[in-house]
């Protein structure tokens, strides 16, 4: 074993080395988080100064991750800071950053690739740096590794590069970040070995695999398959309502098959960062080999068409109680992408609100976990949460349930709404009042 790689595994193992995470967010703080309550010194890199500033007062911005959790980890010794030089006293940095899809719905890597730049000036031999950011198999290989070389360090002997995708589950009670698996490919055997020793000391069960490739689809492969499944099933949800059959109830019953069935439900389309975006990582990168995913191009024209349909269902069921949509006020409840949580990127529910608008409703929202949604870029509106009251629920023609939070009082909505159209299939028994899309 080479002097340096015996250094940095005893750093490890010895809990001595410093841990930076590049990128707070959704998933970065979380593991920051982990590292620190396992004993590592961390420092976490930011350039969003609102959420250096949080993290600074033992603030979290995040809604399942508490105050006492980010205080802990202060008590900790961990630090947030936008000083690129402290890289150079680190040991492994970790870059949670964003890979979202450009304008033409290509790849956008801009976020890892200016970090990477940004990092450079700073790098030294014998340090560790992880890709977690969800991407196409390869870039690490192309992206990365040539950038930190032509600092002139050579890959597994100077430095150690490793591709380890994040698995976060925000909101899910049931995993934490030290209880899901975690999958590593290094860039040689030797950046292996210490990616195992690096996250072996904070996570339950490490999965190694035999190259960053390897582990970038992985990744993809994961949530490529819940976009075909949610797409299938909402696809199917399409044509039950026309057969008026019941979809939840078709999923209930097949859930009961104690084998080779995965239950989906469907929803108003699909959201988040990563379930819209991810596939597309893979599609693109397919074209460069002259070849298509067609299930995932097929699972993105239905998921996005959802919104549409949800909004005809609206149209239908207020025509039904001889209104318009136009002049109608409309409360969506719940307007983050899924339920339990305060991220909305990429929420169908904006979509539905957009649309309505444009039909000339009067659209207001409820969710008690974005308390304002104010005007930004992508889109105009400037609201605040309605708060759920027997008097606030008769001011509305039509009540559409988006995301079901556990929070919203499901009786109360049903008792006091004039109409409501369930895209959750929050309620089973359907009237003239409760219409299921
Ligand atoms: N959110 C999830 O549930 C989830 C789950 C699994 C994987 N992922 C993947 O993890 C990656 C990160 O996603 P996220 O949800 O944590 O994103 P996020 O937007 O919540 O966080 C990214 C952070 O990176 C910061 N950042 C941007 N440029 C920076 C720079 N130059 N230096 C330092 N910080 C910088 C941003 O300010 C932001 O705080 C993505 O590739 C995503 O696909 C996300």
């Amino acid at each position: 074993m080479s002097s340096i790689l015996h250094k940095i595994i005893t750093k490890l193992n010895s809990k001595s080395a410093v841990i930076g995470v590049a990128g707070l967010g959704y998933t970065g703080l979380p593991l920051a988080i982990r590292f620190s309550e396992s004993g590592y010194k961390v420092i976490g890199l930011d350039i969003d100064s609102v959420k250096l500033n949080h993290i600074q007062e033992g603030r979290s911005y995040i809604s399942h991750i508490s105050n006492s959790l980010i205080c802990s980890a202060i008590d900790n010794g961990f630090e947030a800071t936008d000083d690129m030089e402290i890289v150079k006293t680190l040991d492994a940095i970790i870059l949670c950053l964003p890979t979202p899809l450009d304008d033409y719905r290509s790849p956008d890597l801009r976020y890892v690739i200016n970090t990477v730049d940004s990092l450079l000036p700073c790098l030294r031999e014998g340090q560790i740096i992880s890709l977690e950011s969800t991407t196409y198999p390869g870039t690490t290989d192309e992206e990365l590794l040539p950038r930190i070389e032509s600092k002139g360090l050579t890959v597994g002997r100077d430095f150690f590069l490793i591709y380890s995708p994040e698995r976060e589950d925000p909101g899910n009670p049931d995993f934490t970040t030290q209880t899901i698996p975690k999958v590593c490919g290094g860039a040689t055997e030797a950046c292996l070995r210490v990616g195992l020793a690096l996250y072996g000391q904070v996570i339950d069960r490490l999965v190694p695999v035999s190259s960053m490739q390897v582990a970038e689809m992985a990744k993809l492969l994961e949530n490529i398959h819940r976009a075909v499944n949610i797409g299938l099933v909402n696809e199917l949800k399409v044509v039950a309502d026309v057969m008026d059959i019941d979809i939840h109830e078709v999923i209930e019953a097949a859930s009961t098959k104690p084998f080779g069935f995965v239950p989906y439900w469907p929803g108003p389309g699909w959201g988040g960062h990563c379930i819209p975006v991810d596939p597309f990582y893979f599609t693109w990168r397919a074209k460069k080999y002259g070849v298509s995913s067609q299930f995932i191009e097929l699972a993105g024209q239905i998921n996005r068409s959802m919104p549409n349909w949800i909004v005809n269902k609206v149209t239908l069921a207020l025509s039904r109680h001889k209104k318009s949509v136009n002049g109608s006020n409309i409360l969506v409840l719940g307007i983050a992408y899924k339920k339990n949580v305060n991220d909305m990127r990429e929420s169908p529910a904006i979509q539905i609100m957009s649309l309505l608008d444009r039909l000339g409703a009067n659209v207001a929202y409820s969710d008690p976990y974005i308390p304002t949604f104010p005007r930004n870029r992508s889109h105009y509106f400037n609201l605040s949460s309605i708060k759920i009251t027997s008097k606030n629920l008769e001011i509305y023609d039509c009540v559409v349930i988006a995301t079901d939070h556990d929070e919203f009082d499901y009786c109360m909505v049903e008792r006091y709404s004039s109409l409501i159209v369930d895209t959750r299939g929050r309620y089973r028994m359907l009237s003239e009042k409760v219409v299921k899309a």
